[in-house]
């Protein structure tokens, strides 16, 4: 008997449950997991709502709910959509949990410890009557390229051209359509891909006859372009705090906590039955675990690049796919 490791890939909490990530993501998992339980193989397979970031703030804010609740009332509508589908997770559970929190501060202070993390200034957009930082997607104004007029600070949809915020003609905030605009400094932990880049491509690479082409060659182009340093925290208010001085008041990025997730909700379903289940067992030095990720095309850089190196990182022993 195996043990098989599955995770399917968390839908954002904000919104409901669409047929998009149903049809692409969660019957294939389950298809898998049944299969091989029915092979006589232990599965673990988990999934759960991804909570943190700007959406739900908007979302939160739009509602007039308190964002905890607001994520507390869209994460049980998800849970009963797919209890209808009858989806067959071991645990459906929360990136905003308790759980995930304290795996998420472990993981920052190994990569830190480990010198991968670095402080660094960059100028952001702030909204004045927002009283906010904006995060790239949410200024919107004129594409400097081709003239449309509803262009994302980070990409215009009309030409498809990546922009900065500060490109735009006439920005405005996506929140409030405030114009009273500033551009401030603020200062923001990176982590140091480019210093995990061998041993990731190292990795990558042993993954050729495993992965499926497209995620293969997208995890390839990636390693192709160079690896940059990531931006891992937000001048938001909901999320992890940052747990380091000087930066206070700032949380971590959606992306660095909604894949670490995968662990936290394992420790979640760990923690209802401590006598009979040990997260651990699953994710750290378990030679006897084989790993597989779901997940849509657009995740696949985040699952192959940013997530591996969060761990290689740490300098531990963790289940990699
Ligand atoms: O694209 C999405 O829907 C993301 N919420 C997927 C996150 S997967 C994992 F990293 F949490
Ligand atoms: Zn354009």
């Amino acid at each position: 008997m195996s043990k098989i490791l599955i995770t399917s890939a968390l839908p954002y909490v904000n919104g409901v449950p669409h047929l998009g990530h149903m049809v692409g993501c969660l019957l294939p998992s389950d298809v898998y997991a049944r299969f091989n339980r029915m092979l006589g193989n232990e599965v673990l397979y988990i999934c759960g709502t991804d909570e943190h970031g700007t959406p739900s703030e908007v979302g939160a804010a739009k509602e007039g709910m308190d964002i905890g609740e607001y994520c507390t009332k869209y994460h049980n509508r998800h849970k009963e959509a797919y209890d209808a589908f009858n989806l067959s997770f071991d645990y459906f559970g929360r990136t905003s949990s308790l759980q995930n929190e304290e795996i998420t501060y472990h993981i920052f202070e190994q990569l830190d410890k480990n010198g991968y993390i670095e402080e660094k200034s960059i100028k952001q957009i702030f909204s004045v009557d927002d009283n906010r930082f904006l995060p790239d997607r949410y200024v919107t104004g004129t594409c400097p390229h081709c003239g449309y007029d509803k262009a994302r600070g980070d990409q215009c949809e009309n030409c498809t051209k990546v922009l900065e915020p500060t490109e735009l003609i006439n920005p405005r905030s996506t929140i409030s359509g405030s114009t009273n605009l500033e551009v401030r400094e603020t200062k923001h932990l990176f982590l140091k891909l480019p210093l995990l880049e061998k041993r990731l491509a190292e990795w990558v690479k042993t993954k050729e006859p495993f992965w499926p082409d497209v995620a293969y060659s997208i995890a390839q182009k990636w390693l192709k372009e160079g690896l940059q340093e990531r931006c891992i925290t937000r001048d938001l208010k909901w999320g992890f705090s940052v747990p380091k001085p000087g930066f206070e008041g700032k949380v971590f990025y959606v992306w660095f906590d909604a894949p670490i997730g995968y662990i936290g909700i394992t420790k979640q379903w760990a923690d209802e039955k401590p006598a009979e289940r040990d997260w651990k067992s699953w994710w750290l030095g378990a030679k006897d675990v084989r790993y597989i990720e779901f997940m849509g095309k657009d995740n696949v850089p985040f699952h192959s690049i940013s997530f591996p190196a969060t761990l290689l990182g740490t300098g531990e022993d963790w289940t990699f796919v």
